[in-house]
Parts: structure tokens; sequence; C-alpha cells
């Protein structure tokens, strides 16, 4: 699905709003309507259940999202979470320099695509895309091409050499998106945290952060977790919550949002076995994807080269979003970097004593990050798809429809009266909505023609819906119409309940 009918749709069905919309919004600022914060808390509900509650080792946390300061000196964000910022002189737009550059790689990439539709086309069922990428000379050029413009200004990034990021944006003779001006004044490095003052404390002193990210909550409580719930490396914390970011250039809808939400876990190992922690929680993670129903040739790993300072090892999943393939989840072996600064500036000592080895050390981390706002999109994307299907005169229509997995969709079933104005249906759709409200968010809906109410459904991607019909009253059975298949069957009034509890369950993830 185009991406611009994603972001209508999310707004013409109560899925997500612009903030502060009547105020012409507050750029990568969003807000979740009464849809998506089911949606929202059915994928967070997915991801704690599979890895906290069935995890004996893994144990949750919520810890508060102002810090003393010293973490972020310590975990190195004051003096590295920086990104390299251009603006233009005639536009006076601001732009990350590195997105710049990746956009005019994306530009080459595209072509290639089209180059790779083209002889899939002409070669049909025999079409080799691996083949054909590493053998035809214009792919390959363009390619090179591609390979050695990201080389330079990774390498240009890592020496801090931001001269020669401007040089290379000359070069390659990028202009404004807004303007075309090729006016561009010197790149600078732009930290990412937001700050804020203490009330009874001045200066640099009451300066305090909103975190950046989770996990230096997670590392400053390590001992306090270790010890009062009792963990034995290897184990791990996690934590949802929000966190923010300065993000300059705020693009495609809630991909990058300066307030957002991260679901994080840390995995605290012996030093000298996080390779294989690591390996382990890559592919763990990967089916955590696969299990929502998520196409394997949709997602992939893109391992780093150019790794964060604290990391020895780092991949992303990355999803095919409507605009490419960008990262959705980074699991990071994070060596002990995080808990040997934390030690070093707190003066406190992060050290497990491990009963096997006889020794105390600091133990190693293996982090899976990933942003709940990003899997929510990435979930909505998938979903949202228009059919043909066929109508009540027997010819066909179109229907817009999401095709959530059951287990997260935000409406699990709609009891659904043949007419309003007959007391009896009425009364048995109430009964039927109340002896499911406490075990599923089910939606009573009496308005509009019933073929108008099943598409309404659709397009928030209701699962079933129950039809209370004349029948109903006479043998107390139900029609039971599922979204995918748009089969109907009658059941039992009393087995309805069962059959939506079960099918929407997030058990069936796991099963
Ligand atoms: N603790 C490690 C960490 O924060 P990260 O790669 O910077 O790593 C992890 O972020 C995840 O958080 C990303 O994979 C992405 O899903 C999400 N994320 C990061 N910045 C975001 C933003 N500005 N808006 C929405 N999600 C974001």
């Amino acid at each position: 699905m185009d991406f611009k009918n994603v972001v209508a749709h999310c707004k013409e069905y109560a899925f997500v709003y612009q903030s502060s919309e009547i105020y012409d919004g507050l750029a990568a600022a969003y807000d979740y309507g009464p849809y998506g914060i089911e949606l929202k808390n059915n994928i967070k509900e997915y991801w704690w259940k599979s890895m906290v509650q069935m995890h004996q080792n893994i144990v949750g946390l919520d810890a508060a999202i102002f810090m003393h300061p010293k973490v972020w000196k310590a975990s190195g964000h004051v003096d590295a979470f920086n990104d390299p910022l251009i603006d233009n002189k005639d536009s006076k737009k601001r732009y990350r320099a590195d997105q710049l550059i990746e956009g005019y790689c994306e530009k080459i990439e595209n072509k290639i695509r089209k180059d790779v539709e083209k002889a899939r086309k002409r070669f049909g069922d025999d079409f080799d895309e691996a083949q054909f990428r590493s053998t035809n000379g214009r792919v390959v050029e363009r390619q090179e091409r591609i390979d050695s413009i990201l080389k330079r200004m990774n390498d240009s990034l890592s020496k801090e050499d931001l001269a020669d990021v401007k040089s290379l944006i000359e070069e390659l003779e990028i202009a404004c998106p807004d303007s075309g001006s090729k006016n561009w004044t010197d790149v600078r490095q732009f930290n990412l945290m937001f700050s804020t003052q203490l009330g009874n404390v001045a200066g640099e002193e009451g300066k305090l952060y909103l975190r950046p990210e989770t996990a230096q909550g997670i590392f400053t409580n390590f001992l306090n977790v270790q010890k009062s719930s009792r963990q034995k490396v290897p184990f791990g914390i996690a934590q949802i919550g929000k966190a923010f970011r300065n993000e300059i250039v705020a693009r495609q809808f809630i991909f990058r949002m300066k307030e957002f939400e991260q679901m994080e876990m840390q995995f605290f190992v012996r030093p000298g076995t996080e390779m294989e922690w690591y390996a382990h929680w890559k592919e763990t993670r990967l089916q955590w994807h696969k299990a929502l129903g998520v196409p394997a040739d949709k997602l992939r790993f893109h391992d780093h080269e150019k790794l964060a300072h604290y990391a020895n090892a780092a991949a992303d999943i990355e999803f095919e979003f409507p605009f490419g393939f960008r990262e959705l989840e980074g699991i990071h072996s994070r060596t002990d970097f995080d808990l040997t600064q934390h030690q070093e500036l707190s003066g406190k000592k992060l050290q497990y004593f491990d009963p096997e080895l006889n020794e105390n050390y600091v133990p190693y981390v293996v982090e899976t990050s990933i942003g709940c706002d990003r899997m929510f999109l990435a979930q909505v994307s998938l979903a949202l798809q228009e059919e043909s299907v066929p109508d009540s005169k027997g010819g066909e229509s179109t229907r817009t429809v999401m095709k959530f997995h059951p287990a997260i969709a935000p409406v699990k079933c709609a009891i659904l009266p043949l007419l309003k104005n007959d007391e009896g249906l009425v009364k048995a759709s109430q009964d039927l909505y109340s002896a499911l409200k406490f075990d599923v968010n089910a939606q009573y809906d009496e308005k509009d023609a019933i073929g108008r109410r099943y598409r309404r459904q659709d397009a928030i991607g209701t699962p079933y819906c129950l039809t209370v019909d004349h029948q109903t009253l006479e043998d107390n059975t139900v029609t039971i119409r599922e979204r995918d298949s748009l089969e109907q069957q009658r059941i039992g009034i009393d087995e309805a309940p069962a059959i939506i509890r079960d099918n929407c369950s997030v058990k069936k993830l796991f099963v």
C-alpha cells in the first residue's frame, strides 16, 4: 500500500493523529487514537509476554525518565550522541548531512531497482536477481558508485572529518530538497538529547536530560535487580518506556519521532560468552517477528560494519516499510562498556560474584532494542490492503482491510444486531457483548446496513463479526464472519466467547 494511504488511513480510522493538529501540528510528535492505543498495547503485551513472562531468567523494570546527569556522561551520550547537521543558507532549512548523502545513493539504488524489474519481466520465471545484480555492467557500476560514496562518508564521519562530509555533498552536487539551492553551511555536530533544568539548582549543575534510551535505567539498577530478585548470570532485565531524541530531520510519520517508546532488554552474561548470546538473541528476535506472520522476504539482517562506541558486534533487523528496508530493531553486543563506565563515574562497584567460577566480574551485555512505534508502523503498513471481493449483487467490489494477526488486532470482535429497532435482537446482542467484554476488546455496532458495518470493521482489522438475527432468537445461534476468508458460519451463541478468546489470544503466537 502506498505510504500516503497508510498515513491517511491511520488518521481516518482513529489510529494516529498529528500532535497539536489544531495549532498546525508539532513536527515529529504524534498521538495515538482509540484503535491505535489498542494496537500499541497489544504489541507491548506480545513483547512483554515473550521476553519477560516466558523467560524465568528475565525480569521487568520501570525506571524513571529523569536520571542523574552523570548517567549520560558515563554512557557517552553527552559527548558522542550527535548527528552531523548542515544548513542551506538560502532556504534556511536544516538537514542531516549523512541523510542527504544516503538520499543521493537511494536515487541510484532506485535506478538499479528499475533495471532489475525490467530484466525480471524480460526473463520471466528463469530470472535470477542475484546473478543479474552481480553481472549486469550498468548495475555493477552503479552499485560500486553507491559503495564508494557510503564508504567515504562513513570513514569521514568516524574520523570526525566534517569538512570532507561537506566536500562530498558539494562534489555530488546535492541540492536542498526544498529550494534546489546548493549554498551550504559547514557540517557540525548537534547533540540529540533534550535537556531541562531542575527548579532548585541553578546552572550546569541543575541540567537534566530526558533519557534518549531506556537502557541506562537498566544498567544503573543492575545490582539492585540482581540482588533483590535473586538472579544469576546469565539473566536479563526488560523495560518498556518513553525515550526522547531531538531529531532535526523528522520524516516518515511515526518512523522517526522526537518522543517515542522503546522496548529494550539487557541480557547480562559471562565475559567471553557474549557472541553466543548475540547469535541467540538475533535469531530469537527474528522469530518473534515471523510468528506474527511477517513474510520472511520483508525482514532482513543488516550487520553493522561501523560499530557504536560501546559495541563489539551489532545488527539491525530491517523491515521493508513502504519507503524501503529500514531499521526496525537493533541487537547489540555492548561488552562491559556501560557497567564499567557507571562504576568509574559513580565510584560504586557493579560486579557480579559468579559462584560457579568463584570470581567477581563486570558482566557483558547483549541488548535487544525495538521501537514500539516503528513496530506499530511496520504492522500497520503490512496489514493495510485493498482487495477485490464478491458483492451482494453477484459482482465484485473493492474493500479496504487491515489484516492484523488476531492477537494484536485492536478490536477482536464486533457484535452486530441485524436491525437496530428490534428490541429482541438488540437485547441478545447486548447480552453477548456483556459475555465477551471481560475477555476481549469487543465492539457493539448497530448503525447502518450490515454490509457497511462489515466494511467498517474490515477497515480497522477486526478479525470476527458476530451477527445476531431472528434465527438467534429461535435457536440461540449467531453468524460468525471471518475477516480474511469472508466465510460465514452459524455457531451456538454460548460457544462464541470461547472461540473469539482462543483465536485472538496471544498464546496463538507461541504454539
Ligand atoms: N539502547 C539502544 C538504542 O537505543 P537505537 O538503535 O538508537 O539503539 C533502538 O534505538 C530502536 O529504537 C530502533 O531500532 C528504533 O526502532 C527505535 N528508535 C530509535 N530512534 C527512534 C525515533 N526517533 N523514533 C522512533 N523510533 C526510534
